[in-house]
């Protein structure tokens, strides 16, 4: 087991025999164990480090034990704190439950009842932190990733073979493309999985804000800092830190997010401890970093340690072959009722040619809307309404499996479309005779306006 996976533990006992005995038996069962001898030296100690659980004595020399744990619930509120206490102490202990301790124990203890307390405490702060996780995962909704195309399979492979190592991926890609997905992907394929998946979005958060946001900031920090708050960094320990749109963050953050990435640590905003987490770093943009950088608008060091392994999501018009599965893929999600179960082949085809400039996101949008138009159980051209101009030459990026005639009807169709349906001009352009456009049209079945020209 790793250090980062094992629990974090620090006993706190001015009698040297218990601390000892005490790591001794904790280290036998697996956990990571610190020792502090006297109150300073604890609240050293948690300065320095995230415990996950503090077995604090009382009564001891200089600090004693109310004030480390006050020390503690103020600054690390995650941190859980079981007193360990003598008989005669038993009101002062109880009066520590009330200040944040989550527990507390006799001495001389029992080792296995000892542990269940602990095991609680631990129970607990999961909880907590699950509680702060979820409300995120709320917000971002489940993911799957579907799609078929040798572009896409080929960014899936990058992301999955570099899940496992603790390499910093930074996610390009146009908007709405699936950057966030691919984020979730190697998240939940690492050894972090079952740990915090923090996402940031630099973008959403005003510059003042964001150094606050990332690392937290102390009680009274500033005006409107009431209280001490956690930073998504701290939230994020031991998972993965999703910095999203990073591109946006302001160029006076970027050397603290330098040197966060590089050393592991970070201060609180107006605090002076120095923190130190695990996190893995993931980010996304749809910028073009590297003309930031020549801009002088992005580090160039920052981008070096973000882009150690590099994840570009193509943009849906150059892997069309993924549309058809996809508008399944959200008419099974989307259309809540089943109601509308399929989509007509021309309408489907109107997809197919469409350009995408929203990307997936587009896609999923326009299939919602065309789910709640359609009468019927099937989606037609008519109920999707799209927002640019189905783009009508661009034939390098026809899907290659269409048949010609296939091929032949929509390009009549584009051409009948960029004239307006001027039919006399259409033939011309496809330098063929009215009589034969006529004809094609009738065998297609292409639906044109009342008659023009
Ligand atoms: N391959 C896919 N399979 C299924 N759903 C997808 C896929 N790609 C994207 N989506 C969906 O499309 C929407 C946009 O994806 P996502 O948020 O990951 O894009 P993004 O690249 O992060 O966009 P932006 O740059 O705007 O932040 C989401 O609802 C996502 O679930
Ligand atoms: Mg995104």
């Amino acid at each position: 087991m790793t250090q980062t996976q094992q629990v974090q533990t620090l006993v706190v006992d001015d009698e040297k025999n218990v601390t000892d005995l005490l790591k001794l038996q904790l280290e036998e069962v697996g956990f990571w164990v610190d020792i502090a001898n006297d109150g300073a030296v604890a609240i050293n100690k948690v300065q320095g480090k995230k415990y996950d659980v503090i077995l604090l004595d009382l009564k001891m020399p200089r600090i004693n034990g109310i004030e480390v744990l006050k020390f503690a619930k103020e600054n690390y509120p995650d941190s859980q704190v079981l007193i360990l206490t003598g008989y005669g102490d038993i009101k002062t202990a109880v009066d520590t439950i009330k200040m944040g301790a989550f527990d507390f124990i006799t001495k001389p203890y029992n080792f296995e009842e000892l542990l269940v307390s602990v095991k609680n405490a631990l129970d607990m702060k999961r909880l907590m932190v699950d509680n702060k996780v979820m409300k995120m995962q709320l917000q971002n909704g489940r993911f799957e990733i579907v799609g078929q195309s040798p572009a896409l399979q080929s960014v899936l492979e990058v992301a999955l073979k570099v899940a496992a190592s603790d390499a910093s991926v930074m996610i390009t890609g146009p908007s709405g493309s699936g950057k966030e997905l691919i984020a979730h992907l190697i998240h939940e394929n690492s050894d972090r999985a079952a740990k915090p998946f923090v996402a940031v979005n630099c973008a959403s958060i005003p510059d003042t804000l964001i150094e606050s946001e990332l690392f937290g900031h102390e009680k009274g920090a500033f005006t409107d800092a009431h209280a001490l708050k956690q930073g998504l960094a701290e939230i994020a320990d031991s998972g993965t830190l999703f910095l999203d749109e990073v591109g946006d963050i302001s160029y006076l953050v970027q050397p603290k997010l330098l040197r966060f990435i590089e050393t592991g640590t970070f201060r609180r905003v107006g605090g002076t401890a120095e923190m130190s987490v695990d996190v893995r770093i993931v980010s996304a943009t749809n910028k073009d970093l590297e003309h930031e950088v020549e801009e002088q608008k992005f580090r160039e060091d920052l981008l070096y340690r973000l882009n150690v392994v590099h994840v570009e999501v193509p943009a849906l018009n150059h892997r069309r072959e993924d549309i058809p599965l996809l508008v399944t893929h959200f008419l099974e999600k989307k259309s809540k009722s089943r109601r509308v179960k399929s989509i007509s082949p021309d309408a489907m085809r109107m997809l197919e040619y469409y350009d995408w400039p929203g990307n997936v996101r587009e896609l999923e949008n326009v299939i919602e809307r065309a789910a709640i138009l359609t009468n019927g159980e099937e989606i037609r051209p008519d109920s999707i309404a799209l927002t640019s101009k189905v783009k009508s030459a661009d034939l390098r990026r026809i899907p290659t499996r269409l048949s010609l005639a296939e091929l032949e009807r929509i390009h009549i169709e584009n051409v009948l479309k960029a004239n307006a349906f001027n039919r006399s001009k259409s033939a011309q352009a496809l330098g063929i005779s009215l009589k034969t456009l006529y004809l094609k049209i009738k065998h297609y079945g292409i639906e044109t306006p009342a008659f023009k020209g």
